[in-house]
């Protein structure tokens, strides 16, 4: 491997989204960049999640999540989802629609999911996620990965 990864894997055009779990009453939040569609029919979204995460426990355990867009002024969100923090989901506005999973009400746009199964990819654990419902919730241009810089601090874990 190249010793400019992480420059590298930034030409890849990514969004960044706000992934909401939810089991029963237990419900988390967290920002994910690795999101992209895999297939019309049935409509599917691929999330490659750490499977040291919180979200990940929950995410298994209830078998459901939103995949809310950011926007291009958003990143501040991204940046407080990023982090672990037992109360992060405190202080925005939360709604549910089919699934029962949180949608962050100021994003631009929601996926409410059902996970269909997992797969296995090196460090991280792939969701393949049927789109139940999808609506458009604000005005505005999805944020970018590539712009959030180093925020995920992905510079410092390729070997
Ligand atoms: C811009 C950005 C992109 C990220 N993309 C992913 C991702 O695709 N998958 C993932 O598992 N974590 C990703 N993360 C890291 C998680 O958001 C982070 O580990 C978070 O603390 C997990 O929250 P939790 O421990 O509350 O579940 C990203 C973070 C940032 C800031």
């Amino acid at each position: 491997m190249s010793n400019n990864s992480e420059s590298l894997f930034k030409q890849i055009s990514l969004g960044v989204y706000v992934i909401g779990v939810s089991d029963g009453n237990r419900q988390n939040a967290f920002t994910a960049a690795w999101v992209m569609q895999v297939s019309f029919n049935p409509p599917l979204l691929a999330i490659s999640i750490n499977p040291q995460s919180t979200s990940y426990q929950l995410l298994q355990a209830g078998g459901i999540c939103s995949v809310n867009v950011l926007g291009q002024h958003q990143a501040a969100l991204a940046e407080h989802f990023g982090q672990s923090a037992v109360d992060k989901m405190a202080g925005h506005q939360w709604q549910s629609a089919q699934t029962g999973a949180p949608i962050l009400s100021e994003s631009l746009a929601y996926f409410d999911c059902a996970v269909s199964h997992y797969s296995e990819a090196g460090d991280h654990i792939i969701a393949i996620c049927k789109v139940v419902t999808a609506a458009k919730l604000n005005e505005g241009q999805p944020l970018l990965y590539k712009s959030t810089g180093d925020l995920d601090g992905s510079s410092q874990l390729y070997q």
